[in-house]
């Protein structure tokens, strides 16, 4: 699909559009109902949003269940952007609301976001205006951008991230090219994505998820199983067009712009998010549960039985 698009034609033009719109009004929505973590880690509440009938995405949005799941992986990219410095000019790519540069503000980085979501960047800036952590803060400000074509400035910035964005970047290669030119001698491109679901992995996590009492009926659920994979992701790809633009083949066009420096190969049951999100169980019950599947899903990892289909990683570039 990523092919299909030419950058700068009418049909880009509209799907891009498109995209800016549908991720601006998620969080709009979630806004609605409280502070999503997408917004403000520290001061995210637990909200229910409802996003359509028909999808396997989640629909509620707990922060406790997403440390449970996360945790590790938000704390290991706290150390290893204050191992590059710790007081780092930071590039955000793809920040969408904002919620994890303002963090790294928080903790004395001075950051710029970017993401092609108008929306989105509007709430982001009115949660860095009235945050109310305000120690040791460094600096964050955004940016609306179209990363396709964004030409970066050479030599400027520490540390260039990319959150759950990379797989929407139709040209990936040109903006892999852009990074390596921002980069400062020393500095580390950090990134964490989705690197593609395996069957073994769709089929137990859609199961879990079809099994378990979840926010979505089980009436929705029989409708998604019976329309089949291709059909829920031509659905995304109508509301979000760049939509997997790029997965399995993620890691082999960075690995020939950057060496790995650090990695970490996480989530091997499918849909963890969703089922993260939206199981419903009584509290007692569901947090322990949910411990249980973080853990089995690090064992499934381990034991090599099942591949992961999410990758966090730290890198430099080949030749600079
Ligand atoms: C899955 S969301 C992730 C948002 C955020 N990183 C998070 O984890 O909450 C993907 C983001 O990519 C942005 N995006 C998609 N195509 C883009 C483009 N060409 N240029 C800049 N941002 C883009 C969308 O607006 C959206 O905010």
């Amino acid at each position: 699909m990523s092919d299909s698009w030419k950058i700068g034609s009418a049909e880009y033009d509209s799907a891009l559009k498109k995209e800016a719109e549908y991720w601006g009004s998620e969080i709009k929505q979630a806004l609605q109902k409280g502070i999503p973590f997408s917004v403000d880690m520290r001061r995210a509440q637990k909200i229910f949003v409802h996003r359509g009938n028909g999808l396997p995405q989640q629909q509620s949005f707990d922060p406790k269940a997403e440390w449970i799941m996360n945790g590790e992986l938000y704390e290991r990219v706290f150390q290893w952007v204050r191992s590059v410095s710790p007081q780092a000019r930071i590039l955000f790519l793809t920040c969408g609301g904002g919620g994890f540069c303002l963090e790294l503000a928080r903790q004395g980085h001075h950051v710029l976001g970017m993401d092609i979501s108008h929306e989105a960047l509007q709430i982001a800036k009115n949660f860095a205006d009235e945050n109310p952590y305000t120690k040791g803060f460094g600096s964050v400000e955004y940016k609306v951008t179209d990363l396709n074509r964004v030409e970066l400035p050479k030599d400027t910035f520490d540390v260039v991230m990319a959150w759950d964005g990379l797989h929407h970047i139709v040209a990936l290669d040109h903006l892999l090219h852009q990074i390596v030119k921002s980069l400062k001698p020393k500095g580390r491109f950090i990134f964490s994505d989705n690197i593609g679901m395996h069957r073994s992995s769709r089929l137990l996590g859609g199961g879990m998820y079809f099994l378990l009492p979840t926010h979505v009926s089980y009436a929705q659920k029989w409708s998604i199983a019976l329309r089949g994979a291709d059909a829920v992701k031509k659905e995304m790809q109508d509301r979000s067009p760049f939509e997997e633009s790029h997965t399995h083949e993620m890691m082999p066009m960075v690995t020939r712009v950057f060496n790995i420096e650090r990695s970490f190969y996480h989530t091997s049951i499918g849909y963890r998010a969703a089922i993260a999100g939206d199981t419903r169980l009584p509290e007692k019950l569901k947090y322990p549960f949910l411990r249980f599947v973080k853990k089995l899903d690090d064992i499934l990892l381990k034991s090599g039985l099942f591949s992961p289909d999410h990758v966090l990683a730290m890198a430099y570039p080949i030749q600079k």
